[in-house]
């Protein structure tokens, strides 16, 4: 114990932590599922937020570095198992299921700046204004020194939204040597999220990922192809296809952002049929419910289109959600860009977890979509996932 103390410790010192997060939990009944820790300044006093991350909320509080090292002595004993540190140059994965002999596992990154000490979590940002980066200047989000042309900054700021995003769910993707991680980005468009979840990953985690982007546009996976090509992103390709006939033996994570309809949908289906760990899904146009919704107390709303056609969206995904739930999947609905650049803003965050999710809350899961179904008179794409 007084060894991966120590560790953290020197890493406190040396003003190196980017995050710590502590997950793995001894007992299953745990009310806290996840802690993670932030360096912040707060009136310019460097202080460390902490997330407290329970079943139905997340709580705060600030901390200075010595407090920190008597919370992680005191989670890594009684509460989890695991603890990664992500340093300004270094990841390090903390296996202490017997903390006194904790399995470290090391790995160099690329150098990145503690520049995010800002409370307000909007501001900071994985990519930095400033440093030149190699696919924004080739897709014309950033000159070549790195400066964020003005009408690119909503872009800017959607792709440092999602990298957070992914940044939070690295931890439920599995660690290998041997075969590189498999991302399908289903419905790609032009791609500058593909592109940024590339860099992302391969250039700044160093992890061993291939991502392949798919869609029905032949000129869109050209272009992306070329670009690809002149960026020296070997793992990175392009298909033409449709997400419903798509066949692969397997993905690790599966990204839809906008695909529209059901074409969400079947990425969804896809997902759940490989097993994939990680589901980030934004979807868009949900008109399938749209002409077969009925139900006798909402008619008054449902007369005006734009209410019913709202209505059917927050269901459709409502639905989609529960069904990830009942195939065993943990599933939160969370904010993707602000309200004021699109509505189109609900991502599905859905991760598999080693501890598979208790039967009975996937069963009341089932049970709770079934009864939508049957009170709003719906039969979404979703059903094709039968629930074993
Ligand atoms: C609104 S764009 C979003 C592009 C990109 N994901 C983004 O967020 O910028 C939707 C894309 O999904 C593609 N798409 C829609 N239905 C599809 C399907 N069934 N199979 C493959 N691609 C599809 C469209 O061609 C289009 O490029």
């Amino acid at each position: 114990m007084d060894k991966l103390i120590e560790l953290i410790r020197k890493i406190l010192e040396e003003d190196q932590v980017i995050k710590i997060t502590l997950g793995n939990m001894r007992k299953k009944s745990n009310p806290c599922k996840k802690v993670t820790i932030r360096p912040i300044l707060l009136k310019k006093q460097l202080v460390y937020q902490v997330e407290y991350h329970f079943e139905k909320k997340v709580t705060h509080e600030n901390l200075s570095a010595e407090e920190i090292l008597l919370l992680c002595q005191r989670l890594i004993n009684e509460e989890f198992k695991q603890v990664n540190v992500q340093t300004t140059d270094e990841e390090i994965q903390i296996l202490a299921s017997k903390p006194e002999k904790p399995k470290i596992i090391r790995r160099q990154t690329e150098k990145r700046a503690v520049a995010h000490l800002e409370h307000n979590k909007g501001k900071k940002y994985i990519i930095q204004e400033g440093e030149p980066c190699d696919f924004l200047i080739k897709l014309g989000v950033m000159g070549e020194d790195g400066t964020v042309f003005q009408k690119h900054y909503a872009k800017f700021r959607q792709i440092n939204r999602y990298l957070e995003i992914v940044e939070d769910v690295l931890e439920y993707l599995p660690e290998r040597e041997e075969k590189p991680l498999r991302i399908i980005d289903f419905g790609c468009g032009k791609s500058y999220l593909t592109f940024a979840l590339y860099h992302y990953l391969r250039i700044m985690k160093k992890r061993n990922v291939e991502i392949i982007g798919l869609d029905l546009k032949e000129d869109v996976i050209e272009f992306c192809n070329n670009i690809s090509e002149e960026l020296g992103y070997p793992e990175l390709h392009f298909l033409k296809g449709d997400i419903a006939d798509y066949t692969s033996d397997h993905a690790d994570m599966v990204v839809t952002l906008h695909a529209c309809d059901t074409a969400t949908d079947y990425a969804l289906i896809n997902a759940v049929r490989w097993n994939s760990k990680v589901i980030l899904s934004v979807p868009c146009c949900q008109h399938e419910l749209f002409h077969q919704i009925r139900s006798d107390l909402h008619q008054p709303l449902y007369k005006h289109g734009i209410l019913k056609d709202r209505f059917t969206e927050l269901l459709t995904d409502g639905l989609r959600g529960l069904k990830l739930e009942a195939c065993g999947y943990e599933v939160a609905m969370i904010e993707f860009t602000s309200l004021e650049h699109t509505a189109k803003n609900i991502m599905i965050r859905a991760v598999k977890k080693e501890e598979a999710m208790k039967t009975a809350s996937r069963k009341k899961a089932q049970e709770e979509y079934e009864a939508l179904k049957t009170y709003y008179h719906v039969n979404p794409t979703m059903d094709q996932l039968k629930i074993k």
